[in-house]
Formats: structure tokens, sequence, C-alpha cells
């Protein structure tokens, strides 16, 4: 991954990522698919979830469960305490200065359109322009049509090259005192591209543009210093960092979120209401109207806890490592073709192979026990510009091993065979 995103961590070295030991945190890792051993290599769509997150959340619902913020018993304090410490392991996590610059939501798909929504709204007009890219996936893509079509402001979009990597002197070139909004995605989750992000938010707050990051394929594999990176808004999900669904965050500076008007109405997000006149509360709660996802908060903080238990620069290094071996054994097999060669890359290997469509490669090998994901990836905007329909992708987590790499490289050559 990139330096200028690796948080401060010391990089552990390979070998001590206890590989049997971290596998054994994850029961599921054990399934036995089609009467094989499960090769999960589907990690972009969603990672499987260690006994500590598993636990946290059994534990909450067994001692704990009870709404937050409103009662005065026993149960509701502990919740309401578990639920505000889990909001600031991941403000410490990001690096974020304040607990109340992380708003929980329901995921990256739903923070995004907050910020289209609300921020996007309020401060963007007709004939203003909002920057994405190539390589976003649809939901980085259709918010911000939603709010054109809204505002009558104009969507650009930065090019990218056939390795998928962005075009950033076209970027430059885009960027006008028009500009109000950039978003970007820092890791794409159909081809693995690192984005250059530091620059690109350098670059656009020289135009007095505010920057979302579409985190969501970053925060699972490196340390992300919001701070540092000097980021307006940065997007995640929980799913896709070992946490439970149904919860996922958005990070924005405080005086951002400030600006911004509610959404949602309701429960939490109010400190007074007369048929007259509602007075909104402060944040992060003005942005949380309603019972939260508790259980999935509680769930996300285990996940954090147990991330910064291995490392992130460790889990970085570890990944880089299969990435570049899964790419040199994928490269050797004839007929396979990988889409997605950028110099910076994280842990995913898209590959199309000559004259099968993706989803029978995925469903040959899924009579392995191997799972990856077939299709466009939520992202047909990459698959055009690349000029296929659709790829097959694996994925990498920290949990998978080069022997899995093999497995997989064995898979294909069946699926090729098969198919003659
Ligand atoms: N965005 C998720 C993926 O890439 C679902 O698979």
């Amino acid at each position: 991954m990139s330096t200028i995103t690796e948080s401060p961590a010391t990089v552990t070295s390979l070998a001590l990522l206890d590989i049997p030991a971290i596998r054994a945190q994850f029961p599921i890792l054990g399934e036995m698919i089609h009467g094989k051993p499960l090769v999960y290599l589907d990690n972009a769509a969603t990672t499987q979830k260690p006994l500590a997150v598993i636990e946290a959340m059994n534990r909450y619902y067994l001692h704990t469960n009870a709404n937050v913020h409103r009662g005065v018993h026993t149960l509701s304090q502990r919740a309401t305490t578990e639920f505000e410490n889990a909001r600031r392991k991941v403000q410490h996590f990001i690096n974020a200065a304040k607990p109340e610059e992380v708003i929980f939501v329901r995921g990256c798909t739903e923070a995004i359109n907050l910020v289209a929504s609300s921020y996007g709204t309020k401060f963007i007009k007709t004939g203003d322009e909002i920057v994405i890219s190539y390589l976003e996936h649809h939901s980085n893509i259709v918010p911000w049509q939603m709010l054109c079509e809204r505002t009558g402001a104009l969507l650009k979009v930065i090019p990218m090259n056939d390795a998928g990597e962005l075009d950033m002197a076209a970027y430059e070139a885009l960027l006008s005192d028009r500009t109000k909004l950039v978003s970007v995605v820092h890791v794409s989750n159909a081809l693995g591209t690192i984005n250059p992000v530091a620059t690109i938010i350098e670059l656009a707050h020289r135009h007095g543009a505010v920057v979302l990051i579409d985190g969501a394929q970053a925060v699972p594999h490196t340390g992300v210093d919001v701070q540092a990176l000097d980021a307006d808004f940065y997007t995640f999900s929980s799913h896709k960092m070992y946490g439970p669904t149904g919860i996922g965050v958005l990070y924005g500076k405080k005086a951002l979120l400030e600006s911004m008007p509610p959404v949602q109405g309701g429960g939490d997000m109010i400190l007074s209401v007369t048929f007259e006149k509602t007075t909104y509360n402060k944040l992060p709660y003005k942005l949380e109207a309603g019972t939260p996802a508790i259980a999935e908060a509680i769930g996300l903080g285990a996940a954090v806890d147990y991330l910064q238990g291995i490392g992130m620069a460790a889990i970085a290094a570890y990944e880089a490592d299969l990435l570049a071996y899964g790419t040199e054994v994928l490269s050797q097999i004839p007929g396979v073709r990988l889409i997605g060669t950028a110099k910076e890359k994280a842990g995913v290997l898209s590959f199309v192979i000559e004259n099968i469509h993706p989803h029978d490669i995925g469903t040959i090998l899924d009579h392995d026990g191997l799972a990856v994901r077939a299709g466009h990836h939520c992202a047909q905007p990459v698959m055009d510009r690349l000029k296929v329909p659709a790829t097959a992708r694996a994925s990498f987590a920290f949990y998978n091993t080069r022997e899995e790499i093999d497995a997989l490289a064995a898979g294909i050559r069946r699926v090729i065979e098969v198919f003659g």
C-alpha cells in the first residue's frame, strides 16, 4: 500500500503473522463446500468474521441489550457506554480528531448518499462541478448523478489508463474554481488500484473543493489516517473489515458535519420538539436518527480491536506478498489475462479467460470450494473502459495463504480443461 496512507505502526515481519492461529479465529474457514475445503477469495465483497466479533455481539445480546442514550437503568447505561466506546475505537483507528466526527450509518453507500443528500443539496448549485473517477463503484457515481439532476451541477470524470491507473494530469486539468466537490475511491474494488488520494485531496483543496474518499476497500488492508490525508469526508463499511453487516462510518471534519442539515428526522437527533419548532441535537446524534445498530457498532469496535491486535502494517505487508505471489502464479497460466495491472495495488486479482464467461469460471471454481466473485463488481464504467463485460475476481484477506492461491491456479486450469 502507498506509504502516504500508512499509520505510524511498526512493520512486523511476515514471519510474525501466525496464519494457523489467525485462521483458527475464523470458524467459517473450516467449512467444506461440495466436499472440498472452503477457499474464500471473495473478501472485497465481504470478509469473514473472527470469534472476537461474533462473541462481542453475542455478549451484548446475552448481557447488555437495551436502547442507548435513553434509559436511566443499568442496562441502558451499559449499552450506551459500549456503543460510545465503539465510536471512540473507530475514531482512534482512523485517527479522527474527535469522536463526534464518526457518524454511524448503515454502510459506505449510505455514508456517500448522506453527504450527497445533505451537504450536496445545501451547498452544490447549478453550474457547479463534481469530480469523480472512472474507477468508482456505482455507490460513488449514482448519488452524485442524482444530486446533479436535482441541482443542475455537472459531473466530471477523471479518466484512467489501460492498467487501471487514474490520469493525474487530466485530473489537474479538470479542476477549476467551479469544482465544488471531489469524490474518489481510495482502493478500487474491481481492480485493486490504490489511488494517490493524498495528492488528489491536496490538488482539490487548492481550488477550494471539498473531498470525499470512499475507503471501503482501503480500511481493511492498510492504516488510514484521515488527518494526515486531510480528507474532508471518509467513508467505509464494517462488513468489509471483519465486522458485522448493517453498519458503516461517515467520517467528516467537524465544521463540515456541523454545516450539514439532517436528512432523517426522528428520535435521538433532536434536543426538543414542539409542533412549532424542533431543535436538533449536537453531533454525532444530529445525523443518527432513530435507534442505531447497537450490537453492530459493538461488533465493529471488536473488529477494530482485533485488527489493531494484529497490526495494520503487518496485514498490509502480508497481503502485498499474497498479491505478488498470486500475480505471478496467474500470469503463468496460458489464456488468463489479468485486468488491472496498476503499479500500486491492493490484494485484488481480476481476470478473464479467453472464450469463457466469468460466471462459468465462478461456477466451476465453486465446485472446487473456491469462492470468487464474477460480474461487473458494481463498477460497470471500469468494465466498459477496459472493454470486458465482466471479470472473475479473487480478493485476499490476511487469513488467505499461498497454498490457497495454488488451489485457485489449479481450479483455473481445470476450468480451461473443461472448456477445452
Ligand atoms: N462492493 C462489493 C464488491 O466489490 C460488494 O464485491
